[in-house]
């Protein structure tokens, strides 16, 4: 398409998104913007024009895009006529948008919420308690601490208070912050704020800590929740001499916030992930109260692990093999062992990318596994009764059968792939566990 026309495209759409909003067809409004948007954007992309034509053009899509997001709020909550289009939303409007508890005099705290909310994991990120291999005791602490005490609130009443500060230890790659995950995903009646450190850290002497003390207000706000932070340590190492001023403070407020006077931190987990814990501040770590080692995987929580990463992928590997991957991974993590499983997965793909010869089998149908079909086809070496000389070029899309995943591809991948973790963290980690940690 030429770049004018699509300009001309852009600017029928746009009109036609300003009819259906004036008429109040707000759905067909929002699609019509959306797209005249893309639009715009394409032809600025493409067109020859000057620069002070884009600016013109990329103004007019804020404008646009700042309506349609109007109208997506309208239309998620079904309730209150957005603002005419064009004026600006009133106050009254805002109030209803921003939610529960902030309040709205005070634009700087507004801005660093709306940047906190966007650090927040809004969506379930789809992880079940069953997708997490071994960890058993872990597990059953997380829920102790996040599902029973939301489930059955009258039981945690008086003296029998839920944990409030719950880390997590480990060596890298052994499922911390996937088990927080599936914190996020099995707690569905509370709010999950998982915020990284960069999230929390701004160049702007004093935001820093504004932003800690704005992210517990957000989650006091939206009680019951959870506050996430992967890799603590970063935020919270010991307090030495030389650190710079604002880290000072950011751990201060971090102090304050979780356990401080007129903080009512009822509702409130905060969690925890590291894999060097002994740098953390003396102060900080006894706000976690609960500290989970998150050991390197057993014997048969690897085995578990090389099913699960396998997933529903044709294979045909038995008990006994799973055992064997098992017992010849020791020291491995489930990183690791996610890997070695992602190697093998690919190597039915070059198996078919290098033949030279196919042949013909039966089997289920790519297109409906319920069809068993005859005339499907798979690599196979020269010597093979029915080989016919042919590369992956010359094979139909739906008339090939997947070669399953075997033992062999298994071993060959194990053969290349080395365990990460070392010694002497290993040590280290140990020592902290027997020191401040339980097992998990
Ligand atoms: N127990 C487990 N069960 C299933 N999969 C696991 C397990 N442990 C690790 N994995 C796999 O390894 C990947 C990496 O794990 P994760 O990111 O949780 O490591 P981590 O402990 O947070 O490491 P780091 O300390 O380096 O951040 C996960 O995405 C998952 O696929
Ligand atoms: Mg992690």
């Amino acid at each position: 398409m030429a770049t004018g026309t699509i300009l001309q495209k852009a600017i029928d759409l746009v009109t036609k998104a300003t009819e259906a909003d004036k008429n109040k067809d707000y759905e067909n409004a929002l699609k019509l913007y959306e797209h005249a948007v893309e639009y715009f954007l394409h032809a600025i992309k493409y067109d020859a024009q000057g620069e002070r034509a884009k600016e013109s053009i990329r103004l007019k899509c804020q404008q646009y895009l700042d309506r349609a997001e109007k109208l997506k709020d309208y239309l998620k909550k079904g309730k209150k006529k957005p603002v005419a289009a064009g004026s600006e939303g009133s106050k009254e409007d805002k109030k209803s948008d921003s939610g529960d508890s902030d309040n709205d005099s005070d634009p700087d705290k507004k801005k660093l919420q709306s940047r906190l909310e966007g650090a927040i994991v809004v969506e379930k990120p789809n992880v079940k308690w069953s997708d997490v291999a071994g960890l058993d005791l872990a597990k059953e602490a997380l829920k102790e601490a996040v599902i029973l005490p939301i489930r059955f609130p009258h039981f945690f009443t008086g003296k029998r208070i839920p944990w409030k500060g719950i880390l997590l230890f480990g060596p890298p790659g052994t499922g911390k912050s996937y088990l927080a995950k599936a914190v996020a995903t099995e707690a569905n009646n509370s709010n999950f704020l998982s915020v990284s450190s960069s999230d929390l850290v701004s160049k702007w002497l004093g935001e820093s800590e504004k932003l800690v003390k704005n992210l517990f207000e957000l989650a006091r706000a939206r009680k019951p929740s959870i506050i996430f932070i992967d890799e603590v340590d970063s935020l919270c190492s010991s307090r030495s001499d030389n650190e710079s001023e604002s880290a000072r403070r950011i751990k201060t407020e971090f102090l304050v916030q979780m356990q401080g006077v007129g903080n009512d931190n009822d509702g409130i987990l905060v969690l925890g992930a590291t894999n060097i814990p002994w740098v953390l501040d003396a102060a900080i770590r006894r706000r976690f109260e609960k500290r989970i080692y998150i050991p390197l995987p057993e014997e048969h929580a690897r085995a578990t692990m090389f099913k699960l990463h396998l997933g529903n992928t044709s294979h045909n590997l038995n008990e006994d093999d799973f055992k064997k991957l098992a017992a010849s991974t020791e020291g491995y993590s489930g990183a690791d062992i996610s890997i070695i499983v992602r190697d093998a997965l690919m190597q039915p793909v070059r198996l078919v990318q290098t033949a030279t010869h196919f042949k013909r089998v039966s089997g289920p149908s790519p297109k409906d596994a319920s069809i068993i079909v005859s005339d499907l086809l798979t690599p196979c070496s020269p010597g093979d009764p029915g080989a016919m000389e042919m590369n992956w070029m010359d094979v139909e899309g739906d008339k090939l059968y997947e070669p399953p995943v075997t033992m062999k591809h298994m071993l060959k991948s194990l053969s290349t792939t080395r365990p990460t973790v070392n010694e002497e963290d290993l040590i280290k980690l140990d020592k902290f566990k027997e020191d401040f940690g339980q097992e998990g």
